[in-house]
């Protein structure tokens, strides 16, 4: 089937109708339809509102998909992962720089083959389908051909991806580092074969400040002038031996964010994962640059990297999303890590709301890729990538919702106990992607 064939879903929507600059604004701006209909027109949503007043807008070509006990949401964005890591979740013993010397580096060295490259994209494309991602953002390796196989696997789905090929040129082993120059050049030729090639987009990747030398962040610097509109992803203040080991490589800068402040490198599509340690001037400086934060729990507590302060992104005014950035986090699934994103905050004697969680897992996350005009919600013209879900996938979940007190009640109880079992189907660009076999 054609991506423009039209769709139509009757069912029970929730989403956000629109972006939010506290938290306690979001109760206002849920929006939550019993008896709903969605339909699309070439992979965007044409129409959108109650089933009652959207029944004369169907023509008799469409026919119409209902969903009647389930809950449709808007695809969860994760906005930071790495593909390759994908085999290796659940490496035993290490915080992050060991970590990397330890697992990381001998796994992404496979990726100089294509066709293991190919059949890694592959899964994992499927992973984030099966968990009901719709959009990433993704590290690929410092091979070239790891960008093609993802971007490849990803244009299969017509899925919105941003992804790039990491710049590494020191503190790595031999095969994994690339240069200066070299990296310019692949990361030059990747963004013009493949940013806004369909629903793709390139993301320069510098993997953190210890991997590159000065020359390279240079020309990282350089690449984002060249093309304003790609995206800049990279790690900061993930882990305190990290911190410390960036002020002795960069001394001559004020700290960690400032490394990749200096080159060019803060902007309204730059993210950065985890900002677990930063300091005050580091968060007045991702406000004042617009820059956005992944919060990644699983991760950061599978490594004992610390706990994230999420209150603070709206003290500060910060964008923030999601991330599981596997493979040192734990879950392709957005609800775990909303599970663990809640208990992150548990710790800090703060409270994540339901609502504030699928805010974060949606049209926060879109705006954290500045992407909010395309993506998050129902709002017609919106790109139409949609989540069914089930919320009674076990019998404890079953028992667990019969006793849910609202929604809002509801949706806590599956950010807790759900995973991908609740998934049901995916859709990207309005066409089934996945659906969950009974
Ligand atoms: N910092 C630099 N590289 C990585 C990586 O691959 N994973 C995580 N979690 N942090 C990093
Ligand atoms: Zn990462």
């Amino acid at each position: 089937m054609s991506s423009l064939s039209p769709i139509a879903i009757r069912g029970r929507f929730l989403d956000i109708t629109h972006t939010v600059s506290q938290a306690d604004q979001i109760a206002q701006a849920v929006r939550y339809i019993e008896d709903g209909l969605l339909i699309t027109e070439q992979g965007q949503i044409k129409w959108f509102g109650s089933w009652e007043q959207g029944q004369s807008q169907l023509t008799s070509d469409i026919t119409v998909e209902h969903y009647p006990e389930q809950l449709i949401v808007p695809g969860f964005i994760d906005t930071h992962i790495h593909f390759p890591q994908t085999e290796m979740v659940g490496a035993f013993g290490e915080q992050l720089l060991e970590w990397l010397n330890t697992y990381t580096f001998p796994t992404e060295l496979q990726f100089s083959d294509k066709a293991y490259a190919d059949q890694i994209a592959h899964f994992f494309v499927n992973e984030l389908l099966k968990n009901g991602t719709t959009t990433a953002l993704v590290f690929c390796t410092v091979h070239p051909q790891s960008v093609d196989a993802l971007f490849e696997a990803a244009t299969r789905h017509h899925m919105r991806l941003i992804a790039g090929k990491v710049m590494m040129d020191r503190h790595a082993p031999e095969g994994l580092c690339d240069t200066a120059e070299s990296a310019y050049h692949d990361s030059k030729a990747l963004i013009e074969k493949w940013h806004g090639q369909g629903r793709n987009l390139y993301a320069i990747t510098p993997r953190f400040a210890p991997t590159s030398t000065p020359e390279q962040l240079e020309k990282a610097g350089q690449l984002k002038a060249e093309y304003p509109d790609v995206y800049i992803h990279t790690h900061l203040s993930e882990n305190k031996n990290e911190t410390a080991w960036v002020k002795e490589l960069f001394p001559e800068q004020k700290g960690y964010l400032d490394v990749y402040h200096h080159y060019g490198l803060t902007g309204n599509r730059s993210v950065f994962a985890h900002c677990v340690h930063l300091e005050e001037d580091e968060w007045d400086c991702m406000h004042d640059t617009d820059s956005a934060i992944a919060f990644c729990p699983t991760s950061n507590l599978f490594l004992g990297s610390g706990l994230f302060p999420l209150k603070k992104t709206w003290e500060k005014q910060v964008k923030v999303g999601l991330g599981t950035d596997i493979g040192a986090g734990t879950s392709f699934n957005q609800l775990q890590t909303l599970n663990e994103a809640y208990k992150v905050q548990q710790l800090q004697g703060d409270k994540l709301s339901a609502f504030e969680s699928f805010y974060h897992a949606t049209l926060g996350g879109a705006k954290a890729l500045h992407l909010q005009d395309k993506l998050g919600n129902f709002n017609v013209g919106k790109e139409a990538d949609f989540v069914v879900l089930n919320l009674n996938a076990t019998a404890l979940q079953t028992l667990r919702q019969q006793r849910a007190k609202n929604i809002e009640d509801a949706l806590f109880a599956l950010f807790t106990m759900g995973d991908d079992r609740n998934i049901q189907a995916t859709y990207i660009y309005g066409q089934k992607a996945y659906e969950q076999k009974a």
